[in-house]
């Protein structure tokens, strides 16, 4: 893109200000702003000026989780099942690693944290054990797909080579890089981070099909005959990964989705719950679960919406291909950014002051024609790491993961 067409871009967009020190940068470093200039999806931004507009839901309607009782009537049954399709090479697990962990507070990918307390014991570490611990029981390995992004791809990859990927196969380990999106001010003016560069984060987990698509990986997905994808969250230590008995449940009922789910223990919990929105499978978020909702029964007399998600999702492929061409709705999400100010200096704010936009994996449910909740023992399976201290933190993570005889 050269100069002129920037500035009409820019111009179209009010978004001019990012040229401020174009004079003073280097002839690489101009070629390189405008590039990203010409990557940079700028139509997206004037979306923060209606943001209610973007939450509308439709119909909310109750979606019966598989629970706890049924699970463990059809446990053999449902292992079986998973376990063949696993040996068949038909399970391949994601592990969703792009984002900055801006709650944990390190530089690092929160992957390379260290839970450990007399020893190392890294979440990257954690999440292979889990996984291992299937490739044992089916005698077979399983792609891991591991999404990183611009801001932690290398440190990513370097630290697993570095630790032989905790003893998984290293030819079932493959890695690619989801995309960016700019980050504005409040106003929706794109910050700058360097003089020659706008500043950009990660555009959200829900774009992983369609990065992974990019990144030429679906033909390895085709070649090795790959039909369901086991998406997780890099920071829950406890979860187990293409967990047999939750792939054969959703195999045995028909479903294109599996969603792992853990009772909630308040009706204001702060987790998204699984519902049906105009007749197809969705997930409430917390904020916008009514008072009404909140306390509607089922024909059990129970909790209507008593399932929360948990970030691990059973996808079939063939509807992932299916829903590529549809619009995933767009999030906008208040963190902090790090600016050049005024003086042109860098400034890591202490507090939110601006917007990313992101996409949801939650929202690709919604575009699925059929899900199926299954309930999994909190205490057993969830253990995220959001946060350093307090609630869904380093510290609570360590305290379930004893609970369930890990040494740490
Ligand atoms: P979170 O919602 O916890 O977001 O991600 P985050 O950006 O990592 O953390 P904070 O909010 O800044 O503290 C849930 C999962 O989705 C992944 C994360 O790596 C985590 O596994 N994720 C999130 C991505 O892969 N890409 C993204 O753009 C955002």
């Amino acid at each position: 893109m050269t100069l002129e067409q920037a500035k009409e871009k820019l111009v179209k967009f009010g978004q001019e200000h990012v040229l401020k020190y174009y004079d003073e940068l280097s002839e690489a470093q101009k070629q390189e702003l405008l590039d990203q200039i010409e990557a940079t999806d700028m139509s997206i931004l004037e979306a923060c000026k209606h943001k209610e507009d973007l939450a509308q839901k439709g119909v909310i309607t109750p979606l019966a989780a598989m629970e706890l009782s049924e699970i463990e009537a059809n446990k053999e049954s449902f292992t079986a099942t998973g376990l063949e399709a696993i040996r068949a090479g038909k399970v391949g697990a994601l592990l969703l690693a792009g984002g900055m962990g801006t709650r944990l507070g390190s530089d690092n990918p929160k992957g390379m944290y260290n839970v450990g307390l007399t020893r190392e014991l890294y979440i990257f570490e954690c999440l292979i054990n889990n996984l291992m611990d299937v490739v044992r029981q089916a005698d077979a390995w399983i792609h891991l797909f591991v999404m990183t992004s611009d801001k932690n791809n290398d440190a990513t990859i370097s630290f697993l080579k570095e630790h032989d990927y905790f003893g998984y196969k290293a030819e079932y380990v493959h890695f690619f890089k989801q995309e960016m999106a700019a980050a504005t001010d409040y106003e929706g003016k794109i910050y700058l981070e360097e003089k020659g560069k706008l500043s950009t984060s990660p555009n959200g987990n829900g774009g992983w099909f369609i990065s992974m698509k990019n990144s030429g990986l679906l033909d390895l997905v085709h070649s090795e005959g790959i039909e369901w994808f086991n998406v997780f969250a890099v920071d829950n230590v406890l979860q187990r990964i293409a967990d047999p008995c939750f792939v054969g449940a959703t195999l045995q009922k028909n479903c294109v989705v599996g969603a792992k789910v853990v009772r909630k223990n308040a009706p204001d919990e702060k987790v998204g719950v699984m519902c049906l929105e105009d007749g197809k499978p969705s997930i409430v978020e917390y904020y916008e679960l009514t008072e009404e909702l909140m306390n509607a029964k089922d024909a059990k007399g129970e909790p209507a919406y008593n399932f929360g998600v948990i970030l691990n999702y059973l996808f079939k492929v063939t509807d992932l291909e299916n829903m590529m061409e549809k619009k995933m709705p767009l999030h906008i999400v208040e963190k902090k950014i790090p600016y050049l100010d005024e003086q042109g200096e860098l400034v890591k704010p202490e507090e939110p002051n601006g917007y990313k936009f992101e996409s949801l994996v939650l929202d690709m449910i919604h575009q699925m024609d059929s899900c199926l909740p299954y309930e999994v023992v909190r205490n057993k399976e969830f253990a995220p790491i959001k946060n350093k201290t307090g609630i869904d933190s380093v510290e609570s993570a360590r305290a379930l993961l004893q609970e369930n005889g890990v040494q740490l």
